[in-house]
């Protein structure tokens, strides 16, 4: 029996920073195969993330899923503007109480002009300049000198990009691949931080579960397991947790951080009876 089934298939198709490809994405394709999973391991609770879209794109995944989504700010429980929705049959749902998170208060140094950051997505680490982040209001920044001088600003580190999403320090810093620890690129870490789920929304999410106790869970699109972070978080005690990711440097983050982690690899491979079936022998 799966307890809980999560994922938040990739989204660019969606997105209404991409080209709006809707499902003919090959990447928001990706949504059927949350869609099949749903259908065979029949789990007791489901979610289901994804950037806010088109009201048709949104009513397909409704429709599909049989709930609506509650829309949430990541800026309620970080210093970070991310709203993403969230579809799920855990009962009960209500906002989470804005915690007051502000940026300038997470940053190493420097100083900010705003109180919440932009969404980082997975371009943020291509930098940004003073006019982009000016005019098109993207590609947060730190002023490293103050604003009555001449601009002189730097990105956000990785680090205050994992305190944006309730991160604890260094937590993409290392990998595991093959045994053995590496240390991971500033490049991936931006990548990796700019797809993963603000833990504490996830975390309040998961505070709705009656249960306290669980005992298989699965992820689709894992990513580096925000899921399992907002699961201890939230007080939740599971047996198994399966993995399905395909970036080698995700996969060893989650490695370093959750060594039990199952990681059933692709998911478009999966046949997810033979998974069940296999679950009930061990
Ligand atoms: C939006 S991110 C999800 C991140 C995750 N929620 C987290 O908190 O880190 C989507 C993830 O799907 C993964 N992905 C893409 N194609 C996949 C596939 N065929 N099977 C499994 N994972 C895939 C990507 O590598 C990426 O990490």
């Amino acid at each position: 029996m799966v307890d809980l089934l999560i994922g938040g298939s990739p989204c660019q198709g969606f997105s209404f920073a991409g080209k709006q490809l809707n499902f003919f994405d090959p990447r928001s394709k990706l949504f059927y195969d949350y869609v099949k999973a749903l259908e065979v391991l029949k789990p007791k609770y489901f979610l289901l993330e994804n950037v806010k879209m088109k009201k048709e794109y949104e009513d397909i995944i409704s429709q599909n899923l049989g709930v609506k989504p509650i829309e949430i700010n990541s800026a309620l429980v970080s210093a970070q503007n991310r709203v993403r929705l969230y579809w799920t049959n855990i009962p009960g749902i209500q906002k989470p109480k804005d915690k007051g998170i502000l940026l300038k208060d997470i940053i190493v140094d420097g100083e900010v002009d705003r109180d919440k950051s932009y969404c980082i997505d997975s371009n943020y680490y291509k930098g940004g300049n003073i006019k982009q982040y000016f005019e098109k209001h993207r590609r947060q920044i730190v002023f490293t000198k103050k604003f009555s001088e001449d601009f002189k600003f730097r990105m956000l580190y990785p680090i205050e990009c994992e305190r944006l999403q309730n991160l604890s320090d260094d937590y993409t810093a290392i990998g595991v691949i093959d045994g053995k620890k590496v240390k991971i690129s500033n490049r991936q870490r931006y990548i990796m931080l700019g797809n993963a789920w603000t833990a504490d929304v996830i975390t309040h999410i998961f505070s709705f579960i009656p249960d306290e106790h669980l005992n298989n869970v699965v992820s689709l699109f894992d990513g580096i397991s925000c899921g399992q972070v907002a699961l201890e978080k939230a007080g939740k005690i599971y047996k198994n947790y399966y993995a399905s990711e395909v970036d080698k440097y995700a996969i060893a983050v989650t490695r370093r951080n959750y060594p039990k982690t199952v990681q059933l690899g692709d998911v478009t491979k999966i046949d997810w009876n033979v998974f069940l079936e296999n679950m009930k022998k061990d």
